[in-house]
């Protein structure tokens, strides 16, 4: 069995008649967080929804822990919390959280609320939630049942900064444990933050690497420098 949870090559999408990945290839090692950075309209959604599986492709190939992405063996071992929040406004927190821990046939409820903070908020409406909660809500779905890859679409965006560093420190904890993290974000302030950065512009990789390995090849400390860096020499 290969090292990488998942593996693109040569990936290729189209999206409204506009190649939107274009020639997308990287490795991403199990038991890491991933930093996918970049713009927004980079493409960070589309490669999120091709490794989940739900993004027709048009040539190359994801391979997902061994398989190739969308496959129903995979179904139960990916977690995956959307951009936009994937709650049902109608329920409390708890009620929500137990209705797709019914539909996965796992997950203790309590134990991702308290992940993610919301254990206080349980009987709370998801309609009733800020945007910060609801995201958080969202994500405690994509908890349930201890996915062996959690697919994360920016789920820092809009939090405040002790929410987002107690976030950081659950992603590295998952990792500890084993499970393969893909985050994505649009500000590079959580760079850092990441064991590995794949940087995304217009659709393609601009670099698959450590943040030391980034800082090296482009003599940059800064990561958002070291991204510009990249950009120019790409250009
Ligand atoms: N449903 C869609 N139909 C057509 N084009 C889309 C659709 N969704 C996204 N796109 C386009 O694909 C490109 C990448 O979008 P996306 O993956 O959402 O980027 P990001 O998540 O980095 O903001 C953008 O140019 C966007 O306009
Ligand atoms: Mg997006």
């Amino acid at each position: 069995m290969t090292n990488s949870a998942v593996t693109a090559t040569a990936l290729r999408v189209a999206r409204g008649g506009r190649e939107v990945l274009r020639d997308v290839g990287f490795a991403i090692p199990r038991g890491s967080v991933t930093g996918l950075l970049g713009p927004s309209g980079c493409g960070k959604t589309t490669l999120l929804r091709a490794v989940v599986g739900v993004q027709a492709i048009t040539g190359g190939a994801v391979e997902v822990l061994g398989r190739p992405a969308g496959h129903t063996a995979l179904r139960h071992k990916i977690g995956y919390a959307t951009q936009n929040p994937a709650v049902y406004a109608d329920l409390t927190v708890a009620e929500c959280l137990r209705y797709f821990a019914a539909v996965l046939g796992a997950g203790d409820v309590d134990q991702v609320l308290r992940d993610v903070d919301l254990l206080d908020h349980a009987d709370h409406l998801v309609g009733t939630l800020s945007g910060g909660q609801r995201g958080r809500a969202s994500l405690a779905v994509a908890l349930l049942g201890s996915p062996e890859l959690l697919v994360l679409d920016e789920p820092t965006v809009g939090l405040d900064p002790v929410l987002r560093e107690d976030l950081w420190t659950l992603f590295h904890r998952l990792a500890a444990t084993g499970t393969t993290l893909i985050v994505s974000s649009h500000v590079m302030d959580e760079a850092a933050r990441c064991d590995r950065l794949l940087f995304l512009r217009d659709g393609r990789v601009l670099a698959d690497d450590t943040p030391a390995g980034l800082r090296a090849e482009t003599g940059e400390q800064d990561l958002e420098q070291a991204f510009l860096h990249l950009v120019r020499s790409a250009a």
